[in-house]
């Protein structure tokens, strides 16, 4: 069974592939209308469902686009609506809905329900954001960095802000893909030490560096997030917000990184918190290219699971 739990667990020539397909997978459907499936249809006869146990707007369509260019069917659930909101086990839910579907995205708050979803279906399941991780995000990033600049191979990326879920998935992606990650925000936010040792194991240089104009030096990728995630507390608002606006990417942090260097935000921003409009619409920004690319990767990652 292959799921897609996380970047660090999937083996890097696997993510390399999938990558690459996803990028044939685009070229193929280049000036084609976006509600016209794909010439083949890897995806007949197959039932997605998308499971959402928090808001999205890039998930839960490009998913659902996804599912039809390739000839399939989806059907985007709320977790509040299925019996799994109301006391339903995540094993039972999971062990029911492969006797209907062929394929499960959810994305939940705790990564231990994703993992009990993958442990008790028998259909593969693919991590759709946990409170600890985002994979699919951080694919659709590495297609991105690629089309724009080629091998993201000992590229220094720099994340700005609060060591998060999308953080987290950086960090996996640097022990798999070989690049290094600065973080600079505040020693509160830092990312998990897990997850950094895991990076440096592999022979990234993960460097902590609580001066954000030092860290972007030399940067090829400054990436940003929101401040406040969806499983952070509103009442922590505006304790991070002050920690955080030291590390705001505008355009004067962006001056101190390479003069080619990227920016990139998975998006929803917050525009003027962490980051600026000028930076988001500056020439620097592939952010709609990062949020068009979520399409074709996760395509990519949905034929892998199926092996289709
Ligand atoms: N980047 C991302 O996952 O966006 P959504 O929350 O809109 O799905
Ligand atoms: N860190 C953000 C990412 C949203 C796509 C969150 O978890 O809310």
């Amino acid at each position: 069974m292959k799921h897609f739990l996380d970047i660090h667990t999937t083996d890097p020539k696997d993510l390399h592939g999938i990558i690459d397909q996803a990028k044939l997978m685009k070229q193929a459907r280049q000036g084609r209308p976006k509600g016209m499936t794909d010439d083949d249809q890897p995806l007949a006869g197959r039932m997605v469902a998308l499971i959402f146990e928090k808001p999205s707007t890039r998930t839960r369509v490009s998913f659902d686009v996804g599912v039809r260019q390739m000839g399939g069917q989806s059907m985007v659930l709320s977790g509040k609506d299925m019996q799994l909101g109301h006391g339903e086990t995540i094993a039972d839910t999971a062990r029911v809905m492969s006797r209907y579907v062929d394929l499960i995205m959810i994305r939940t708050f705790d990564e231990t329900v994703l993992q009990e979803m993958a442990e008790y279906a028998s259909v593969p399941v693919i991590n759709g954001l946990t409170d600890r991780s985002h994979p699919c995000q951080i694919m659709a990033d590495i297609q991105t960095y690629e089309e724009h600049r080629g091998s993201i191979k000992g590229k220094k990326v720099v994340w700005a802000g609060d060591g998060n879920n999308v953080c987290a998935s950086f960090l996996h992606a640097a022990a798999q893909f070989g690049f290094d990650l600065t973080f600079t925000g505040p020693a509160q936010l830092d990312p998990e030490e897990e997850y950094v040792g895991l990076a440096r194991k592999a022979g990234s240089k993960v460097v902590i560096e609580r001066d954000a104009f030092k860290a972007v030096e030399g940067a090829d990728l400054v990436v940003a997030d929101t401040w406040v995630s969806m499983h952070d507390s509103q009442s922590s608002k505006e304790r991070r917000h002050n920690m955080l606006r030291p590390y705001q990417v505008n355009d004067e942090l962006m001056s101190h990184a390479k003069s080619d260097a990227l920016f990139m935000h998975c998006l929803p921003a917050h525009r003027e918190e962490e980051v600026t409009s000028s930076v988001m619409d500056g020439p620097q920004s592939v952010i709609f290219d990062e949020a068009e690319n979520r399409l074709h990767a996760q395509k990519a990652v949905m034929r892998w699971c199926l092996g289709v």
